[in-house]
């Protein structure tokens, strides 16, 4: 059933006052309080009314025992995936996983053995580094190519790269940070790279859900039978509904041998049936979401205009590309001249805003800033106002 979501997106409760890590590590990681935080990805927007209520009536039931995860979770799943990207999983592929970074590391250990590689395509979301990193095996970094703000591929060094021990390739699809929504000639390319290879894909597609017009996310999987056969491929809700903190996602392997052997480290790692809450959350979502997340994208796509025109207006020497998907816009921040350390200086301390640093999603990052913009106008709105302010003051 689709609802008619009547969410005024402009309006949002303080976080201030709650756990919220975008606002409880304001002091931590940029020296006060007083930023505007606008980093993690997670949004400053209600979280849709038809998940609430869901919880809301689970919690009319006292007993908070064990359950089953239902057949029901995982259908409601299939049945959005098979509407919004016209591809079919199958149940007996799926994992219930509370979290898509967790889903990484496990296939780090399911696929991959101690000291062999795992391919990334930085500047990439962090925990790809890192997942690979914590479990000692060996990362090789591929850069993707940027023009003038558009990154794209890099097949020959993808290629060229690859040794006898790569065994797994982390896609990120679409791309944190870049805001690519890769097309099909590019995975497709990059697929016969892996075949050829005998290289097993991962692709991470938790923000498959918010693109643009103008862009359609293909799933890894869906490209042919012969990707498929060799793709992972992990999904959420928390992004698109904004339920990052109900912990819940899923995994899917076609592939029967490769689902045993990931079957084994799941088994061992023991996630149990998640909680009471997310079932219900998830189900909730992806049974009355549609209209919502529509409404949502257009949202964020005012946003993300309306910061383009100011930048363009009043401060060229910072630009953007849009994003073709994901809220996250990735700020060229190199026109500005400013090492590091004064980039931190000119958004922390003078500009008042908490972004994301370039650098945190690799060396490749230097000199942009990641800002997250699936937030109220006025958020926006104030964020430019700050940035303007301090624009000025410097004479850029
Ligand atoms: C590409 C990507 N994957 C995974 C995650 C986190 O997912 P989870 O909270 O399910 O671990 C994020 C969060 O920013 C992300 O951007």
């Amino acid at each position: 059933m689709q609802l008619k979501e009547s969410t005024d997106f402009n309006k949002a409760p303080s976080r201030k006052d709650t756990n919220a890590e975008k606002y409880a590590l304001r002091e931590k990681l940029f020296g006060s309080e007083e930023v505007l935080p606008m980093w993690v990805a997670d949004m400053d927007i209600k979280t849709p009314s038809f998940v609430m209520d869901a919880i809301k009536d689970r919690t009319k039931h006292s007993i908070l025992g064990y359950e089953e995860i239902p057949e029901s979770f995982f259908n409601a799943q299939i049945a959005w995936i098979k509407e919004r990207h016209g591809y079919e999983l199958k149940r007996e592929w799926m994992f219930y996983s509370p979290s898509v970074v967790a889903s990484i590391n496990l296939c780090i250990k399911a696929f991959t053995d101690s000291g062999d590689s795992v391919i990334v395509q930085s500047p990439v979301y962090f925990p790809f580094y890192t997942s690979v990193t914590n479990n000692d095996r060996h990362l090789i970094k591929n850069p993707l190519i940027e023009n003038d703000g558009y990154y794209i591929m890099d097949f020959e060094a993808f290629e060229s790269a690859i040794d006898e021990k790569t065994k797994l390739f982390l896609l990120c699809s679409p791309h944190n940070p870049v805001g690519r929504v890769w097309h099909e000639d590019e995975l497709q390319r990059l697929g016969e790279i892996c075949i050829k290879h005998d290289i097993i894909i991962l692709a991470d597609e938790i923000h498959s859900d918010l693109i643009f017009k103008g862009s359609k996310h293909l799933p890894m999987s869906g490209i042919s039978k012969a990707l498929e056969a060799r793709t992972i491929t992990c999904y959420g809700p928390g992004k698109t509904f904004n339920m990052a903190g109900l912990s819940v996602s899923t995994i899917s392997i076609p592939n029967e041998v490769l689902r045993k052997k990931f079957g084994k480290v799941y088994k061992a790692t023991h996630f149990a049936e998640g909680t009471v809450f997310a079932h219900v959350g998830f189900e909730a979502a992806y049974t009355k979401g549609e209209v919502w997340v529509e409404e949502l994208i257009e949202h964020i796509q005012g946003n993300i205009d309306y910061l383009d025109l100011c930048l363009k207006e009043y401060m060229p020497s910072i630009t953007m590309k849009k994003p073709e998907g994901t809220y996250l816009v990735w700020l060229d921040c190199r026109g500005l001249g400013l090492s590091y350390q004064g980039l931190k200086d000119f958004f922390f301390k003078e500009s008042k805003l908490g972004l994301s640093t370039g650098i945190s999603f690799g060396k490749e990052g230097e000199g942009f800033m990641r800002i997250n913009l699936a937030t109220p106008r006025s958020t926006v709105e104030e964020a430019v106002s700050r940035l303007h302010e301090a624009y000025e003051a410097r004479h850029f």
